[in-house]
């Protein structure tokens, strides 16, 4: 409640920049949203001390239980970090992951995620620490213009669902300098963003940086992604773009730039077939079009034998389009070993790569 007649009080502080200041101490919070549009166009929040979630599923009783802390409607909201930390205390739900199945049947097997900006323009995020999400750390969903910088997301290798970063719907974003430590993917951009820069983030452990998965029964596009100056260590994928089939829409202007690989299991993947549940995964006759996404100076090393995948689409007339390697350079972590790639319907070009990527022109 303190949290919430807080809000109230800057929200509506008209004249400078209202400043909220949560001080250098641990502050328990059950789910709140603080919602816009407030009168002043710019709003800080300096956070010193740590936010803690109830430790407990019993404290979403009566509360939506997708999240804990929502941002809604906000514009020109800057969150500092500066030693302060968010603590979702998501233990007591990672014994129940949600399975792709689970979802299907409606089931209320998910954790709230963490932190939530929902419809926002001019966001700024930097200098917090993430840890321990019952579900995804971050949701930035329908916002515009957003810059995050120096987090630290942190949460076990074996907690499910426990993505990074999230980005739905949103554009005109820069994510810099920030290391993201989770069990589930690092940064995943799904339908309706574009312009999303992505630099400077080691990524690991997890699931990598993906896109996708995109056409889940609809139509989706996501355009514009730029990925550099990126490490992944010991990750399950390194960059992966994931497709259902009989979706409809593109993907396209991707780059992936100057990426460091250290033990990573499925360094390039491109998967037009994803379909985890193993329910209704029939071939269909459409598929989100994948075109001029590109990968360059790529080097280090792969888990798998396989360090590239590309497994595209037949539907959808022409379904990887201008898809670019150049300098891509992926050995085993065995010494001697040889990688290899796999390549199914992919048309574009290599170059400089090893392995050899044979259905794209040398
Ligand atoms: C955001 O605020 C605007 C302006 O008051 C309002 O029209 C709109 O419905 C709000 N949107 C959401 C998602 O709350
Ligand atoms: C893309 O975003 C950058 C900032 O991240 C901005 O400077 C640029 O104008 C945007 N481009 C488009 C086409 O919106
Ligand atoms: C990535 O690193 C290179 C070399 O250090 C630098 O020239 C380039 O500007 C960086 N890219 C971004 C987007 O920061
Ligand atoms: C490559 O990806 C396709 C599509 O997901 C998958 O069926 C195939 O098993 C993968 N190849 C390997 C060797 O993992
Ligand atoms: C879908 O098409 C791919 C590529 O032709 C093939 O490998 C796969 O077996 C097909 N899947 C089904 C369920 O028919």
């Amino acid at each position: 409640m303190a949290f919430l007649k807080v809000w109230k009080a800057v929200c509506q502080a008209e004249s400078v920049v209202p400043i909220l200041v949560i001080p250098r101490m641990t502050f328990l919070l059950k789910p709140a949203t603080f919602s816009g549009p407030c009168k002043s166009s710019n709003i800080f929040v300096q956070v010193l001390g740590n936010l803690v979630a109830p430790n407990t599923k019993w404290a979403w009783i009566g509360h939506h239980i997708n999240t804990w802390l929502t941002f809604s409607n906000v514009s020109g909201l800057s969150i500092i970090g500066q030693q302060g930390r968010i603590d979702g205390q998501g233990s007591a739900w990672w014994p129940q992951p949600c399975l792709q199945q689970n979802v299907q049947n409606g089931a209320k097997c998910n954790g709230p995620t963490a932190l939530t900006f929902d419809t926002c323009n001019d966001l700024q995020l930097n200098g917090l620490a993430h840890i321990n999400s019952p579900r995804n750390h971050m949701t930035v969903k329908n916002c515009n213009g957003v810059v995050i910088s120096n987090l630290h997301i942190i949460a076990t290798e074996t907690s499910p669902n426990t993505d990074g970063i999230d980005i739905p719907g949103s554009t005109n974003i820069q994510i810099g300098n920030s290391n993201i430590k989770t069990g589930d993917d690092c940064i995943a951009i799904s339908g309706g963003s574009s312009n999303i820069s992505i630099t400077g983030v080691t990524c690991g452990p997890g699931h990598g940086i993906s896109i996708g998965a995109l056409g889940y029964g609809g139509y989706d596009r996501v355009e514009g992604i730029h990925v550099s100056n990126c490490t992944f260590k010991g990750t399950m994928n390194g960059v992966r773009i994931k497709t259902w089939q009989g979706g409809n829409g593109y993907a396209r202007k991707i780059s992936f730039e100057n990426i460091k690989l250290v033990q990573v299991n499925n360094p390039i993947l491109i998967d037009q077939f994803y379909c985890p549940s193993r329910v209704d995964c029939q071939n269909k006759t459409s598929a989100v079009e994948l075109s001029d996404i590109s990968y360059s100076g790529i080097m280090g090393t792969s888990t798998a034998d396989e360090a590239i995948n590309l497994s595209c689409s037949q539907s959808g007339g022409g379904c990887c389009t201008d898809i670019s390697l150049d300098r891509v350079y992926i050995a085993s972590t065995i010494p001697g070993k040889k990688t290899n790639a796999n390549c199914f319907n992919a048309h574009g070009r290599s170059t400089h790569t090893k392995p050899t990527v044979k259905c794209l022109m040398q």
